[in-house]
C-alpha cells in the first residue's frame, strides 16, 4: 500500500517555524527531525528533502542521521497501534488466530498502517504476561485473555 504524502499549508508554516527557531542551535537537525515528525506524524522523504533544503544540509547527511536514531518513522503511523503478542504462551494459546482475526478485519499485513490511519498493527514477541496469554498491547493498555470475537468489540472501541 503505497502512503502518498502532501504538505498542507498548516504543517509547512509549523515545520519552518521550528526551523527557524532552531537554526544555529547545537543539534539543530535531530530537533528539526523530532518536531517534523511530532508535526507530520511520521517522517517523509518529502519532508527530509525540504528540511535538507532549508538547513542547506546534504540530503544524505539528512538521511543518513534519520535512519541511524529508532525513533523515526517513514511509514505513516495510526492513531493507535495494536500489538499483537505471538510469543510462545500466546501462540498456543491462540494468538496466532486474534492476529489473523485483527488483520482481516483491518485488511492490512502486520506492520502496516490503515489508509484510514485508525491502526498500525504489529507482531511482537512476549510482552511480558504470558499468564494472561494471548494478549495484546493497545497503546498502553495490555487486553488479556482475548478471544477472536472480543477482539472483534476491542477493535470497535478505538475511533
Ligand atoms: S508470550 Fe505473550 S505475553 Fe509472553
Amino acid at each position: 500500500m503505497t502512503h502518498d504524502f502532501q504538505w498542507t499549508d498548516e504543517n509547512k508554516v509549523a515545520l519552518d517555524a521550528v526551523i527557524e527557531a532552531n537554526r544555529g542551535e547545537r543539534g539543530v537537525l535531530i530537533t528539526v527531525l523530532q518536531k517534523a515528525q511530532e508535526i507530520l506524524g511520521y517522517l517523509p522523504r518529502e519532508a527530509m528533502e525540504y528540511v535538507a533544503d532549508k538547513l542547506r544540509i546534504a540530503q544524505s547527511e539528512v538521511f543518513g542521521v534519520a535512519t541511524f536514531y529508532a525513533q523515526f518513522s517513514f511509514k505513516p503511523r495510526g492513531r493507535h497501534t495494536f500489538l499483537s503478542c505471538q510469543g510462545t504462551a500466546c501462540h498456543v494459546r491462540g494468538g496466532d488466530k486474534i492476529l489473523k482475526e485483527v488483520l482481516r478485519d483491518l485488511k492490512i499485513e502486520a506492520g502496516d498502517t490503515t489508509e484510514d490511519r485508525r491502526f498500525t498493527v504489529e507482531s511482537v514477541y512476549c510482552i511480558g504476561c504470558c499468564s494472561l496469554a494471548p494478549a495484546v498491547i493497545v497503546d498502553d493498555e495490555v487486553h488479556a485473555k482475548l478471544t477472536p470475537k472480543k477482539t472483534k468489540d476491542l477493535l470497535n472501541r478505538y475511533e
